[in-house]
């Protein structure tokens, strides 16, 4: 399992620019490890191992050698943050095993895209668990999940066909090899609201199948699941990105996207259940919900099971402000809100949420 992943991070006691830190808690939850007491277990669940020790001084890099070489060989990648980029430090490096050096501190960008690319490596290994069918919803719906995602930002229109057709390619995935892979695999995505919508989709998907709905409806549940929080694609990135918990004032200005995500989707002529879905998602039955602050009746079925995936896969995901949770606590604390969730409904959730169905249904 590659659930529940972060970044270590060893450091000595040198003095180093450690502004690098910020950047990796962006989009990744890490753990910091004084190199002098390293040990084996601190590479425990890594996606990568970013050190950042003076490898000029022998005291400072002797506590590696032997450990560093167990990276290697459990193929977790380790990038070395280089102070002054000389020879002496490279060779160094090479000889700890770095899958990657680069000088510190360099460009900002540069920086992200080169940790992107190194947590990829870990990435493709989940991948690599997926069938074919699997891989290839995934690649297939996760570009049709950023281009979507960048057009509603541009004002420009919404293609249902690809939309569609990229949710069906994973309702037959879901059908065919169920959840529980391709789950895993979306978890290492590092964009947050990519990895939500994909995760909601695919819950949703299953969830469906649970409960044995018709075909159509299932596509409902995908699609809606997949663009359920396309507001989010013009919430201000700062708000979005936002590496700590939101203040009251930026929480008011994120709230919006649910009316933003069912407007945009109403512009572009999208079925009424899967505008609803996106609209209604944040609604709960005791009325204390948003947009409207639907009560009871007034909130759909379809917006019901929307507000249960995507509350669930809020809290089995990490963010850098907080860590994972287990399915097993999201879904015990689900089932006490029963002023705002329904529980019956929840409970039929937890079949999906803590086995992954593999039921063979439909069409
Ligand atoms: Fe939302
Ligand atoms: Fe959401």
């Amino acid at each position: 399992m590659l659930k529940n992943k972060h970044v270590t991070i060893v450091q000595d006691n040198n003095i180093h620019d450690r502004s690098f830190i910020d950047l990796v808690k962006r989009d990744h939850a890490i753990k910091l490890v004084d190199a002098k007491s390293l040990s084996i277990d601190d590479f425990k669940d890594s996606l990568l191992v970013i050190a950042q020790v003076k490898l000029t001084d022998p005291e400072a890099i002797r506590p590696l050698r032997h450990k560093m070489s167990m990276l290697e060989e459990n193929h977790v990648p380790v990038l070395f943050l280089l102070d002054d980029f000389n020879r002496r430090e490279i060779v160094q490096a090479n000889i700890l095993g770095a899958t990657d050096y680069v000088p510190y501190p360099c460009d900002e960008k540069y920086f992200i895209e080169l940790v992107a690319k190194l947590v990829n490596i870990v990435v493709e290994q989940a991948w690599s668990k997926l069938s074919k069918t699997q891989e290839s919803a995934l690649k297939v719906s996760l570009k049709v999940v950023e281009k979507t995602f960048a057009n509603a930002a541009a004002g420009l229109e919404i293609s249902q066909d690809e939309v569609k057709d990229s949710c069906n390619l994973i309702i037959e995935a879901t059908a065919k090899d169920g959840l529980t892979d391709w789950m895993n695999a979306i978890r290492q995505h590092h964009n947050y609201t990519y990895r939500h919508s994909m995760m909601v989709c695919g819950y949703l998907t299953s969830f469906g199948m649970l409960l044995g709905v018709q075909k159509t409806d299932l596509q409902t549940l995908a699609v809606g699941g997949l663009l359920h929080d396309i507001g989010k694609s013009i919430t201000p990135l700062e708000i979005l990105d936002k590496p700590s918990v939101l203040s009251p004032e930026e929480w008011d200005i994120m709230k919006e996207h649910a009316l933003d995500s069912g407007n945009i989707l109403e512009n572009n002529q999208w079925p009424a259940e899967m505008v609803d879905i996106a609209t209604h998602h944040h609604e709960k039955l005791d009325g204390s919900g948003y947009p409207h602050g639907l009560k009871g009746a007034k909130v759909s079925d379809l917006a019901r099971m929307a507000a249960i995936a995507d509350i669930f896969s809020g809290l089995i995901d990490k963010r850098s402000y907080k860590p994972a949770m287990s399915p097993e606590r999201a879904i015990e604390i689900m089932l006490s809100l029963s002023d705002e969730l329904d529980i019956p409904l929840v409970k039929a959730f937890r079949a999906v949420a803590l086995t992954g169905p593999t039921k063979k249904i439909l069409c």
